[in-house]
């Protein structure tokens, strides 16, 4: 018990300069916590990459409405043209998002494929413009979502 309560007292006495070291760094540099560009960036990627996986097996299932995966992808794209500034994302999907959506919307299958790999050709071409040429995005050979059913339900 009594050890506790050392511990405690100790804890607390170290606890507060740490507390306002932090603090001080916090008013000296208040953009200190605010996440720099490229940690978004990476950030945004990763949810594109898992979205662009999901939206592959969802369209080869001929899960249409499943499909609609393609709404995140075009909010990651967005956010991806407010931090890069400007249209370079529409530069490089742009054409390959719209005819995904349309083959989607007309749950057309050898289009939805068709326009998937222009997609991952495009996804390339920014990684390639913009110095990440060693991001190779391609059609996925495996789903690592095994506690999703990603069949069509009636
Ligand atoms: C606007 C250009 C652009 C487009 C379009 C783009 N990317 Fe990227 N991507 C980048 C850049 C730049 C990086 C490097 C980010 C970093 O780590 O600084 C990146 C990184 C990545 C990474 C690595 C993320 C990590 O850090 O783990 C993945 C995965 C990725 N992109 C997937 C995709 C996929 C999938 C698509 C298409 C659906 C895509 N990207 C389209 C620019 C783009």
């Amino acid at each position: 018990m009594k050890l506790i309560a050392v511990a405690l007292i100790a804890a607390v006495a170290f606890a507060a300069p740490v507390a306002s070291a932090q603090q001080t760094t916090k008013q000296a540099n208040p953009a200190a916590e605010e996440t720099p560009d490229f940690l978004h960036l990476s950030g945004i990627m990763a949810q594109q990459q898992m979205r662009h996986i999901k939206l592959w097996f969802a369209g080869a299932a001929g899960n249409w409405p499943l499909a609609d995966e393609i709404d995140g992808l075009k909010e990651g794209f967005d956010d991806v043209a407010k931090l890069l500034g400007d249209d370079i994302a529409q530069q490089h999907v742009g054409d390959a998002m719209a005819e995904l959506e349309k083959s989607v919307d007309a749950k057309d299958r050898d289009n939805f494929v068709v326009a998937f790999d222009k997609l991952s050709v495009g996804c390339n071409a920014c990684h390639h413009t913009l110095d990440h040429a060693f991001i190779v995005i391609q059609r996925p050979a495996l789903l690592p979502y095994s506690n999703q059913n990603f069949s069509p339900q009636k």
